[in-house]
């Protein structure tokens, strides 16, 4: 396959059978260099050439900017100015940050966010309203306040500017826009239910009682499956926000309090520091081995499942039926089965590898590339 590009200002249009065309730029900027912003710009930097060569695109990284420090006109030698190289460094400021990738040349600029941060989804409405495209795997401003999220959408309706947020759901999984998609073409969502951890995941496919949960706790730790705080994890939480973000995008105003969350944490290691929590987690050992044994008398397994239909929206450690597809997922898979009118007697499933870094990377490059190809950017068979 070869990629064509023909931006409405290049001189393809003018002159087709010219030979050499200027490259369609768009400037990038980095926001969160670290695990996933990090394999970002691996990615971008493999990418580039053949981007050039085959697409004549040509993504400029013009900045990148963690909490403290951001680095202008980055040419990303492996983020040299963080390691004492030849980049120098000045204390972060969001606005100018944003301001120098769009410069002021008219070139489309897209901020990728790749960081946690709540203080940096504050900025998006701001962003999109000046043109500043946005792609993310960060949660906070789709699963935030409704309020903050609605601006947010005004915004990008006011300017264009588009804002793509595929890795939120399910890391590189294309989960957010086949929900879009079956919903733009007129299709009518019935129920969402999924296994949207996972960490969670990994620990219910392990968890048939030859050890104590504790202890495959403990290991998914070792193995940095778990969030450094594994009560992250095991709140339910994250999962929650991922819920609220595909009822959001089935057009519900869904917030985060609406979600009926049963957690595995017990309330009285909820508010105590880390390490108190990892030398007391044997607490959750007998509730777990009880509840697995439930399920196993039952003839089930145990999963931890969110579900969304018309009436709730739920995330909990269920029992399921060993015939149910959620039984049969594999290591760290995730699992969402959309029902729909279209998809009622067997629905659509979409499954694989729900965590790690570098496919959440390649969902955000995907994002920015759907942007390049808002633009104009074309794909041809040729
Ligand atoms: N890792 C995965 O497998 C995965 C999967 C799906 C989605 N995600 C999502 O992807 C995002 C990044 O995850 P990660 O694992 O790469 O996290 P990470 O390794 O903790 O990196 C977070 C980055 O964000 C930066 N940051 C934090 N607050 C900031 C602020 N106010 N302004 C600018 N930069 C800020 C941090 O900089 P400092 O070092 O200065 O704090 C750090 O560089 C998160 O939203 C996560 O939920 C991750």
């Amino acid at each position: 396959m070869s990629i064509a590009i023909a931006p409405p200002h290049s001189p393809l249009r003018a002159a087709p059978q010219r030979a050499v065309v200027s490259p369609f730029v768009v400037h990038v900027g980095i926001v969160g260099p670290g695990k996933v912003g990090s394999a970002l710009l691996t990615q971008l930097r493999l990418a580039a050439p053949r981007l050039l060569r085959h697409c004549n695109l040509e993504l400029r990284l013009r900045a990148v900017s963690d909490s403290r420090h951001m680095w202008l006109d980055c040419d990303d030698e492996a983020l040299n100015g963080r390691t004492h190289g030849a980049q120098t460094w000045r204390p972060a400021e969001l606005d100018e940050f944003a301001a120098y990738v769009a410069g002021d040349r008219g070139d489309p600029a897209v901020l990728a966010d790749c960081s946690a941060s709540d203080l940096v989804a504050d900025r998006y409405a701001g962003w999109l309203a000046a043109g500043i495209h946005v792609v993310t795997p960060n949660k906070r401003a789709a699963s935030g306040p409704l309020e903050r999220w609605r601006r947010i959408g005004a915004a990008a309706g006011a300017s264009g500017a588009r804002l793509h947020y595929e890795g939120t759901v399910g890391a590189g999984l294309p989960v957010v826009h086949t929900l879009r998609d079956l919903l733009d073409t007129g299709d009518e969502l019935v129920a969402i239910e999924g296994m949207l951890s996972g960490t969670l995941a990994w620990l219910f496919n392990r968890f048939d009682g030859a050890l104590p949960f504790s202890a495959l706790v403990r290991e998914a730790h070792a193995r940095g499956y778990t969030e450094p705080d594994p009560r992250d994890d095991l709140s339910g939480m994250d999962v929650a926000r991922k819920l609220v973000i595909l009822a959001r995008e089935a057009g519900r105003s869904l917030s985060l309090e609406d979600v009926d969350v049963r957690g595995l944490v017990p309330d009285d290691l909820a508010g105590c520091s880390r390490g108190v929590f990892m030398e007391n987690m044997h607490a959750l050992d007998e509730p777990m081995a009880n509840r697995l044994a439930r399920a196993h008398a039952a003839g089930g397994v145990l999963r931890h499942v969110a579900r969304l239909d018309g009436h709730r929206a739920s995330v909990g450690v269920e029992a399921v039926d060993p015939d149910h597809a959620f039984a049969h997922a594999r290591l760290t898979d995730n699992v969402i089965r959309f029902a729909t009118r279209r998809y009622c007697d067997n629905a659509l499933v979409v499954q694989g590898p729900g965590a790690g870094p570098e496919v959440t990377a390649a969902a955000v490059f995907t994002d920015l590339l759907r942007v390049a190809g808002a633009m104009g950017v074309k794909r041809c068979a040729c």
